[in-house]
């Protein structure tokens, strides 16, 4: 077991973001059970924590290998009073909040990859899932979902994830506390939402940070999208979007959305 629940739940007592709290020793998705609190009346803020997953999401349809004791497996519901298109610039803003947690309380140097990974030593630490549910009218945010997944115990990865994926432990050689990470990570986000809503909903006061711990940021990436194509990431716009020049155009080009993959790195 990660986690003395019986503290944690009073360390998150009260709290905006992390309150209340909903845990499973074992349980399909943490982003499945938010998604069916939320649907129940649950707060903004709940927390949904497994210690194992048996059928992680990730993005694109992918599983997300989340196994007993080797990460925090989180999802956390929000309700904020935003339009929908402004809902993207949530799962940017989470993953600001747990570089700088992380970097805090590891003195490692994790990095953003835009829109929502976080790379340490180059390989993939956090992954974040982001899922939203409209109104009928599609116009409004019932409620939103932000999953995270860090790995932090993980000792080996499947052979297929080993030159990809990476913990804590992998890169550091140390056991970091679950508990703790996951206090200062959920209050560092609470931290970045409060700021975020006060700011009207904008990014762009967090974008010279985000951009700061950016990998990519000056460097040579491949757009994967309904095309592929080489360019150079030049900036991230006011709206979290990405900037690239392209490579065979000469053209500059702002990326909603879809993945970027590092190249020459
Ligand atoms: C990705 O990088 O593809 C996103 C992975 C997100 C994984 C987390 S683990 C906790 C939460 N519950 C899920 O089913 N997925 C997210």
């Amino acid at each position: 077991m990660q986690y003395d629940r019986a503290a944690l739940e009073k360390a998150l007592q009260g709290r905006r973001l992390g309150y209340p709290l909903s845990f499973y020793p074992e349980t399909d998705s943490t982003n499945e059970r938010i998604r069916i609190l939320a649907q129940e009346g649950a707060p903004e803020g709940t927390l949904a924590l497994a210690e194992r997953q048996t059928a992680g999401r990730g993005r694109r349809g992918r599983a997300w290998q989340a196994e007993s004791g080797d990460g925090i497996w989180m999802s956390l519901l929000l309700r904020p009073q935003i339009a929908p298109a402004q809902a993207s610039v949530l799962t940017l803003l989470a993953g600001l909040a747990l570089t700088e947690a992380l970097a805090q309380e590891t003195g490692l140097q994790p990095r953003l990859k835009w829109p929502n990974d976080i790379l340490l030593n180059g390989k993939k630490l956090v992954g974040i899932l982001t899922e939203m549910e409209l109104t009928s009218e599609g116009d409004a945010i019932r409620f939103l979902t932000i999953g995270m997944g860090i790995n932090v115990h993980t000792k080996a990865f499947p052979a297929e994830l080993q030159e990809i994926a990476t913990s804590l432990y992998l890169e550091s050689g140390r056991h970091f506390d679950s508990s703790r990470l996951l206090l200062a990570m959920l209050a560092q986000f609470e931290r970045r939402y409060q700021e975020f809503l006060a700011a009207g909903a904008s990014f762009a006061p967090f974008r010279a940070e985000y951009c700061a711990n950016c990998l990519h940021i000056g460097k040579e990436v491949r757009v994967l999208g309904r095309e592929s194509y080489l360019a150079q990431a030049l900036d991230i716009t006011p709206a979290g979007e990405l900037l690239v020049k392209r490579r065979d155009t000469g053209v500059e080009e702002v990326v909603f959305s879809g993945e970027v993959s590092i190249r020459g790195e």
